[in-house]
């Protein structure tokens, strides 16, 4: 662990008062919008729907584990710690425990967080951020235990070892299949830096979550602002040796979950450091998304928006969880019909997900929340399941929505 100078303490104060304003929940620039009541009512039935269907799954799951989706037998899959989807449902106990105050809630949120803790000294990934500040990170936020700090920091500095200068890039995946790459997803880890370099005062945090932004907006975005998956880099170099979308239909294609990572990944850079070039980044990437012919109407988007086949094939309600939840955000930062058009493309997905297509009933769907997630379609895995980071996305966004929406 770091140990603070009287000047660090000094930012350490100032970070803390300041942490409430860079937390999920209270963006700065807030803008309020005015709430559809058939979608709050909505919102709350999903939500209470979502304190039932965790309480089923807390019953059911085994000791030590976690749940991720539902396996090809049609039984609960789970995961331990070391899995990149570790942190989600702690998280979403959290967030439901934020909506409830109900301490059981709490309880097997804490129970389950703390399988994770084993993985903030886990250097082989980039997704201590997903692991660790969406299950610690909320936990800080709402409870303040010093401890909880004390892991979030120690993560972050395992997550700033995979940092690369020349590269300008956090390497993703230790896999001899690439050399240094780096996935679009990884935007998504840089909340934890943005937070560590905020709490800590130490700058260098931020000064890598902003180099890999940047590094990011340059080389993984094709003139349409549709992103490949994958950059692979030269290591000695940091030239880029290919660009390829592993996950989706061909690697000129627009995975869905990609873009939503993308968009969801340059707002929050945006809330975190005032940058215009990440509000700029993070529209192009709305635009990209919210004008696709292939989007359909109820706007939950196909897996892929160049899959062949549409409309025969499987979405993936998990893009659009992520989608709506940073188009909620992304709303906030901006004016006149921008703002207008994020927030009701936001209201229409989140009004998909509160109907019958996706969300669960009552102890089915193996107790997660919403059904029509596709993990990884062309390794044939967790193809048309639920997943735990849409279930998390998704309350994230319908909280967002309850506290923005006046
Ligand atoms: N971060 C992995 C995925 O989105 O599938």
């Amino acid at each position: 662990m770091k140990k603070y100078s009287g000047k660090q303490t000094i930012q350490l104060l100032t970070a803390s008062v300041l942490l409430a304003a860079f937390t999920a929940l209270a963006p700065v620039q807030a803008q309020t919008k005015k709430a559809k009541p058939a979608l709050v009512q909505q919102a709350n039935r999903a939500l209470d729907l979502a304190v039932k269907q965790y309480k089923l799954m807390a019953q059911h799951l085994p000791d030590g584990q976690l749940p991720r989706t539902t396996g090809k037998d049609g039984s609960l899959m789970t995961s331990g710690p070391n899995w990149w989807c570790s942190g989600f449902y702690p998280g979403t106990l959290l967030y439901l425990y934020e909506y409830t105050k109900d301490a059981s809630l709490k309880a097997e949120a804490l129970k389950r967080m703390a399988l994770v803790e084993s993985q903030k000294n886990n250097k082989g990934t980039h997704d201590l951020g997903f692991m660790m500040y969406c299950s610690y990170g909320n936990a800080y936020r709402l409870f303040k235990d010093p401890a909880y700090k004390a892991v979030l920091l120690t993560s972050a500095s395992s997550l700033s070892t995979r940092f690369n200068p020349t590269v300008g890039c956090i390497k993703s995946w230790d896999n001899k299949q690439f050399t240094f790459p780096v996935i679009i997803d990884n935007m998504m880890n840089l909340e934890l830096l943005m937070w560590a370099s905020h709490t800590s005062g130490d700058d260098s945090f931020a000064r890598i979550a902003k180099t890999h932004a940047n590094t990011t907006m340059k080389n993984h975005f094709r003139p349409d602002y549709s992103s490949y998956h994958v950059v692979d880099y030269n290591p000695n170099t940091g030239g880029v040796l290919r660009k390829i979308t592993h996950q989706g239909a061909a690697d000129s294609s627009a995975w869905a979950r990609g873009q939503a990572w993308g968009l969801y990944g340059y707002t929050m850079m945006y809330r975190e450091t005032k940058d215009k070039a990440y509000l700029n980044q993070a529209k192009h990437i709305a635009d990209f998304i919210l004008n696709n012919p292939t989007l359909p109407e109820d706007m939950i988007p196909y897996w892929d928006f160049d899959a062949p086949g549409i409309p025969n094939v499987p979405r993936d309600a998990s893009a659009g969880a992520i989608a709506a939840s940073a188009l909620l955000e992304l709303s906030r930062f901006t004016t006149g019909k921008d703002a207008a058009r994020y927030w009701n493309a936001a209201e229409k997905m989140l009004t998909s997900l509160c109907g019958p297509a996706y969300l669960a009933k009552e102890g089915e769907n193996n107790n997660f929340l919403l059904m029509h997630s596709t993990g990884s379609f062309p390794h044939h895995s967790e193809v048309d399941v639920p997943l735990s980071y849409a279930d998390y996305y998704f309350v994230e966004a319908l909280l967002r929505y309850k506290h923005w929406a006046k």
